[in-house]
């Protein structure tokens, strides 16, 4: 018994000492042991607690990556909304913000404020519970994020126990993840060898990796987080900000260093101008300031909108610019054949990421900015890495620039390429075995939200293209063992892997397929619609636009295309070539499951099983339909906590009005 006591106290002493050192590395970096002496101490815990794993707690730092795949993440109420921000884009609207607000106070009241970098990121919210990381959720859309504690976890800036012997019972804070700009341009290029598809900026790459199931892959990322507000706390420590920040930092929570305490906005407005400056030289996105006024009593008495704290801005900085010179123009032949003018620029640095492309979009585009090969342009970048052309400076122009042309072949494949009829500004290679769309239309085909295969990646449709293995979406059907067993790192458990997920798409129905058909504007919620109205492949051969009329969400672009696809004789040869292979898609829902059909709905307040998209897509998978406003022909509407104003009006109109246990009852769930 004593011998356990003091393995048990040594193991508490271990995680002290490890968590204090990570606070001193991670949120103030100023280590104060070595690396190797770090990874000691980690090592003697992680024994410890092999031989008796009766200790190991949540909080411990051995925890941080659960080593599990989640199935998915759960969704959870915010105990208070998540709102956004107002932005502001100059010095006036700012003072106009501050008159108005002054304005909704007693007269004469002073207001101070704490000025905050507002860090390019995505919002988080970290519930500590008697000092204990208990729960980190997304934002979502406010009311219901995602839990995703296990990534949360990984990050070794946020503390899983908060320091200090003076504890809130609760705490609900709330900060941003992001990714270093370093971080991000590593993962990019590791992504680009690996011929994977890149992020377009640090946020997204930040938020993609936060949603990941396999920890240890997020652990991998590298997240970081800054604690910026708080949404609940038990009992009030704090009476502004300031104290606020002041306290998290005591907690050993990371807060950004650069936030300010300001006593006017005189002394706000300057420091927001000089921080564009230092924004260069930081680490991370900043993509503009956020303002608070600096008393919780005055906050309270300000309060919110639906949308966003009055007692809080954002003033938001001018997207960075830079000049650069266009080297060269390529033309990229998309999916559908469509053939957009990409621009090679001389690698320029704009706001602390190397340029060295920016899209054209088209060639009308092109007449417009008057953009010639070997102009020098200036590009802007707000927040996306892939910059746009903002003009060409015509003073610098030497005589040698040359005209872009539309070009008559296709680069690819040396197709004829013609105009699209419906839409005047894009030019399309019209070849259907174009080995650039062959590809592209594959990698859609095998996409998540098509038939989901996975292992179907860049590489594998590259070498099933280039080898003529596939020649169409359907060829994919007739891969066999001997033919996957001669591609380059294919061994036989890749190959039945592989094999074993194409049969298992052929299940995947009739909407999935429609979507990775790639029909130009049939997006997932058309094709989710048109399956369940037609129900069978072979329906939509003999369909006229005239059938398509009443379906709402099936506009006459879509109509027309969707005619228009299958009426070629090559997607009939097509069909029959799945068909033959044993896919014969159908519509997949069960009788059972069929009350939903044409049933519309609308939803208003916030549900507690589901998110509203979450809601919404249970009802179009069940082939009902929904609606975001209100009127007549509504079947049921769907009422959660708090509903807003489409409540009352629903009622004046007499609908059917269910709750959230009706509405389960309904889809069956
Ligand atoms: S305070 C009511 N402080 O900006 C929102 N937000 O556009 C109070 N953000 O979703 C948030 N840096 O995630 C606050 N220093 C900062 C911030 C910050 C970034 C994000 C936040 C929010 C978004 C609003």
């Amino acid at each position: 018994m004593e011998k356990l006591d003091k393995v048990k106290r040594e193991i508490e002493d271990l995680k002290g000492r490890i968590q204090r050192h990570d606070y001193l590395y991670y949120v103030l970096s100023n280590p104060e042991i070595s690396d190797k002496e770090y990874d000691d101490l980690m090592r003697v815990l992680k024994d410890l607690e092999d031989k008796f794993p009766q200790f190991i707690t949540s909080d411990s730092p051995t925890q941080r990556i659960s080593g599990q795949v989640s199935e998915g993440f759960k969704t959870v109420a915010h105990r208070v909304a998540m709102l956004s921000l107002d932005n502001t884009y100059s010095i006036e609207e700012v003072r106009l913000w501050e008159n108005k607000i002054k304005r909704m106070l007693a007269k004469g009241v002073i207001l101070d404020y704490v000025v905050e970098p507002k860090i390019d990121g995505v919002s988080c919210s970290l519930t500590y519970e008697k000092g204990v990381l208990t729960l980190g959720s997304t934002r979502g859309d406010g009311r219901l994020g995602e839990d995703v504690t296990a990534s949360i976890k990984t990050i070794r800036s946020v503390p899983l126990r908060l320091l200090g012997k003076e504890l809130p019972a609760a705490l609900e804070v709330r900060g941003e993840v992001y990714m270093s700009k370093k971080d991000f341009q590593s993962l990019n290029d590791q992504r680009l060898k690996n011929k994977e598809a890149v992020f377009a900026n640090p946020r997204n790459a930040a938020s993609g990796s936060l949603k990941l199931l396999e920890s240890k892959v997020v652990a991998e990322r590298r997240l970081k987080c800054f604690i910026h507000s708080f949404g609940y706390i038990e009992k009030a420590f704090f009476i502004a900000q300031k104290e606020f920040l002041d306290k998290c930092s005591a907690w050993g929570l990371r807060v950004n260093p650069y936030s300010k305490y300001c006593q006017n906005l005189d002394e706000v407005i300057k420091y927001c101008v000089s921080f564009q400056e230092k924004r260069e030289s930081l680490d991370y996105e900043v993509d503009g300031m956020v303002i608070k006024v600096n008393s919780f009593k005055l906050q309270e008495q300000l309060g919110s909108t639906l949308k966003s704290p009055r007692w809080a801005c954002a003033y938001k900085f001018p997207a960075h610019q830079a000049t650069t010179k266009i080297l060269d123009v390529q033309m990229s032949v998309g999916r559908t054949g469509v053939i957009t003018p990409v621009a090679i620029l001389k690698p320029v640095e704009c706001g602390g990421v190397t340029i060295s492309r920016s899209t054209l979009h088209n060639f009308e585009e092109i007449e417009r900015l008057d953009i010639k090969k070997g102009d020098a342009v200036l590009i802007e970048r707000a927040g996306e890495v892939i910059p746009k052309i903002v003009k060409v400076i015509v003073s610098k122009r030497n005589g040698k620039e040359k005209t872009i042309k539309i070009p008559a072949r296709c680069p690819v494949c040396a197709g004829k390429v013609s105009k699209i009829k419906e839409e005047d500004v894009a030019y399309a290679c019209i070849n259907p075995l174009c080995p650039a769309q062959l590809k592209k239309s594959l990698l859609h085909f095998a996409s998540r939200g098509a038939l989901d295969i996975e292992g179907m990646g860049d590489s594998l449709v590259e070498e099933l293209v280039e080898r003529k293995l596939v020649k169409d979406s359907a060829d994919i059907y007739y891969l066999n063992e001997e033919d996957l067993l001669g591609l380059p790192l294919f061994k036989e458990k890749k190959v039945r892997n592989l094999l074993s997920a194409i049969e298992n798409s052929k299940k995947k129905g009739l909407a999935r397929f429609l979507y990775g058909l790639g029909i130009r504007y049939v997006g997932e919620k058309a094709a989710r619609i048109l399956s369940s109205r037609f129900n069978v492949i072979d329906n939509f051969f003999s369909l006229k636009t005239c059938d398509l009329e009443n379906i709402s969400e099936i506009g006459p672009v879509i109509a027309r295309s969707l005619v228009e696809y299958f009426r070629q004789p090559q997607v009939k040869k097509l069909i029959q070539k799945f068909k033959k292979a044993g896919f014969n898609p159908k519509e997949q829902i069960s009788p059972s499951k069929g009350v939903l059909k044409g049933k519309k709905f609308l939803f208003t307040g916030e549900l507690e099983s589901f998110s509203r998209l979450k809601a919404q897509e249970l009802v179009l998978s069940q082939a009902g339909d929904v609606s975001s406003s209100v009127s007549k022909n509504i079947d049921f509407v769907v009422v959660g906590k708090n509903p807003g104003s489409k409540f009352a009006k629903a009622k004046k109109l007499g609908l059917k009005v269910i709750d959230e246990a009706e509405f389960k009852k309904l889809i069956k769930r």
